[in-house]
């Protein structure tokens, strides 16, 4: 199936941050720039038809050349770590892809960075 866009800057998502508009290229209203803060998290809200392993696509942007990592929940469970390589510019978006195991209906999907650098600008989450 076509995968389903979650976008970081509307509701069920929660940016622990703000909700920002001022580098060009974000699909929606806007993108996610989180604290620069150990936890600072955004968490999606995602739905999939079948519990079973599912990708997941986050498009974000780091204008830095230090990559940001993240801690990966998915229902409060662990799924591992993320990372968000530097992208060149803060208007400059990329991908990252990460395989977790979901249940059929909804689901949380964490990000929680673990360096005061906090996340990267996040755009939307891909399912
Ligand atoms: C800059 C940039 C922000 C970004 C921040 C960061 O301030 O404009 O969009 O979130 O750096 O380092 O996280």
């Amino acid at each position: 199936a076509a995968p389903i866009r979650y976008e970081a800057e509307r509701a069920p998502a929660t940016c622990d941050g703000s909700v920002d508009t001022n580098h060009a290229g974000y699909s929606g209203t806007g993108f996610c720039n989180g604290r620069n803060a150990v936890g600072a998290a955004l968490q999606f809200t995602v739905d999939a038809p079948q519990a079973g392993t599912a990708t997941l696509t986050v498009r974000y942007a780091n204008g830095t050349t230090t990559p940001r990592p993240a801690n990966l929940t998915v229902n409060g469970a662990s799924a591992g770590s993320s990372t968000f390589a530097g992208t060149g510019a803060w208007a400059t978006w990329a991908t990252a892809t990460f395989t977790v195991p979901l249940n059929a209906g909804s689901n949380t999907v964490r990000f929680a960075p673990t360096t005061a650098e906090g996340l990267a600008n996040i755009d939307a989450l891909d399912v």
